[in-house]
């Protein structure tokens, strides 16, 4: 009896072992990063709650067809993060990704630890460093967002910086720091002429002719004012090739000025924006109208637009997201619900498909192959060519998924067992931190009333 008992341990554990990779549920998270690289949503960083720290890397395939609520994340378990941080930035060049800044803690110590602030992760060898980077000092900043241009040079602009980490105030800063890839050198430009006012939470976009599209977030006229919400028709240009600032004012419908919302650019020139919330230094902070939007950056003057069925079946409002293009799909990963100022769930995503302008909960990784200049008549279906090889590949992977899941299927069934009497404990401590300051918007300014 002794030996049947160890063996049926072992493979138990064998089995537990590959369930935890592929069967993997990710802690629910706010102002973490995402990037697509290979066909793999990768979604790492974020704040969970102060006391639950969480390091992985891990993903959702999007080279197959899944419905927004019945997830398959995949852990790369060589993939852990260096250092726990969130509202930092993520940056890629090719398939390396570069982070930077954010509040950062020491996996060790579990004290902040601004010793180093840029790792590099290579996703070929799934491996971070950090890199050897030369010329100016790295500002250290949080809620900044980088953009890469096709030179290897990611630009960041401005940001925001604790200096009291206790009561996590601090200054905006509009400076712009540029990080070349190529050389590792690190440049704060010196610019003159129109310097945008200092901000951060704003939502940043490269187009193709190298103009860097800013606007939104938070606002800081000067070193001691109070910080606000920048209007979402003050758009702030930077050109990369000129390094120069020109502002532009938008037109078209009424957006509400929001931070901690999400923006991805389309190739047809559409920044898209989701979400965010109203900025709030007592805590006391709402939602905003509308939820999603669009700014046609192909005319002279920039046009906001709400595409009319965007607000069918809409995700709730939600803030701390995060949204990449695929294809023809925005994916909206995690982040808060503002009605119930709960995380959002690990156990979906919401998806906008960018062609129609819908919201939709399949995705599809050939659906841009659609032909849409046939007669619309509503099936909606896409014109597959799909080879034979293609097919037989195809009927494999069912094949080798059937399996692997009647094997999950077997072991979930022992697991639920072991874990029921964890869940129970664990589902007290999903709540989001509703006191804490780390939640609530940076520098809450002395001088507010
Ligand atoms: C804010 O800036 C100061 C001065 O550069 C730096 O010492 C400090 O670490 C920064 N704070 C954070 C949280 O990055
Ligand atoms: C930082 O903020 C805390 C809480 O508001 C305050 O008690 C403390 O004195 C501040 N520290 C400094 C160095 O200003
Ligand atoms: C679909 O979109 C991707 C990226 O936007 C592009 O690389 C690919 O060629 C497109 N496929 C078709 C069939 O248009
Ligand atoms: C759609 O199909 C028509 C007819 O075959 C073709 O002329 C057109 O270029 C196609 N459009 C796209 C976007 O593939
Ligand atoms: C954070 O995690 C700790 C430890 O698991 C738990 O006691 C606490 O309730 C959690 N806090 C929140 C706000 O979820």
């Amino acid at each position: 009896m002794y030996l049947p008992f160890k063996l049926f341990k072992f493979i138990f554990c064998i089995l537990l072992l590959i369930n935890s990779i592929l069967c993997y549920d990710p802690p629910k998270r706010c102002f973490h990063n995402s990037l697509i690289i290979d066909d793999r949503l990768l979604i790492f960083s974020g704040y969970t709650n102060i006391s639950d720290y969480t390091f992985e890397l891990f993903y959702l395939d999007l080279s197959n067809s899944f419905e927004n609520d019945k997830l398959t994340w995949t852990l790369i378990p060589d993939g852990s993060l260096p250092v726990y941080t969130w509202r930092s930035t993520a940056v890629l060049d090719g398939s390396t990704i570069y982070l930077y800044g954010g509040f950062m803690l020491n996996k060790g110590t579990l004290e902040y630890d601004y010793s180093n602030l840029v790792y590099k992760y290579d996703y070929s060898t799934s491996s971070w460093s950090t890199p050897n980077l030369g010329g100016d000092t790295v500002p250290p900043r949080q809620d900044m967002k980088g953009v890469i241009d096709n030179l290897g040079k990611i630009y960041i602009f401005g940001g925001y910086n604790a200096t009291n980490l206790t009561s996590s105030t601090g200054n905006l800063f509009n400076d712009m720091n540029l990080l070349n890839t190529a050389s590792n050198t690190w440049t704060t430009l010196t610019i003159s002429g129109s310097i945008p006012t200092a901000s951060d939470q704003y939502a940043a976009n490269i187009l193709s002719n190298g103009i860097i599209v800013y606007f939104g977030g938070v606002e800081q006229v000067n070193a001691n004012a109070d910080f606000t919400l920048a209007s979402m028709n003050k758009i702030k240009l930077f050109d990369t090739s000129k390094l120069e600032w020109s502002q532009m004012d938008a037109t078209g419908d009424n957006i509400d000025a929001r931070m901690y919302f999400s923006s991805v650019l389309t190739p047809d020139g559409y920044i898209i924006i989701f979400g965010g919330r109203t900025y709030s230094a007592t805590g006391s902070f709402t939602s905003v109208s509308p939820k999603l939007a669009k700014l046609d950056t192909n005319k002279d003057t920039f046009e906001w637009s709400i595409p009319s069925d965007s607000d069918l079946d809409s995700p709730p409002s939600i803030y701390g997201h995060t949204a990449n293009l695929y294809n023809d799909f925005m994916i909206i990963t995690f982040g808060i619900n503002l009605d119930t100022r709960l995380y959002s769930s690990s156990a979906q995503v919401y998806l906008y498909n960018i062609k129609s302008d819908k919201w939709v909960t399949t995705f599809s990784p050939t659906e841009n192959q659609t032909n849409t200049s046939t007669t619309n008549t509503g099936t909606n279906k896409p014109i597959t060519t799909t080879s034979a090889s293609k097919k037989s590949s195809n009927s494999l992977a069912i094949g080798l998924g059937a399996g692997i899941g009647a094997a999950v299927l077997i072991t979930c069934i022992f697991i639920v067992t072991f874990i029921v009497r964890k869940t129970k404990q664990s589902v007290k401590d999903k709540q989001p931190n509703q006191n804490g300051q780390i939640l609530e918007i940076p520098g809450s300014n002395q001088q507010l009333h």
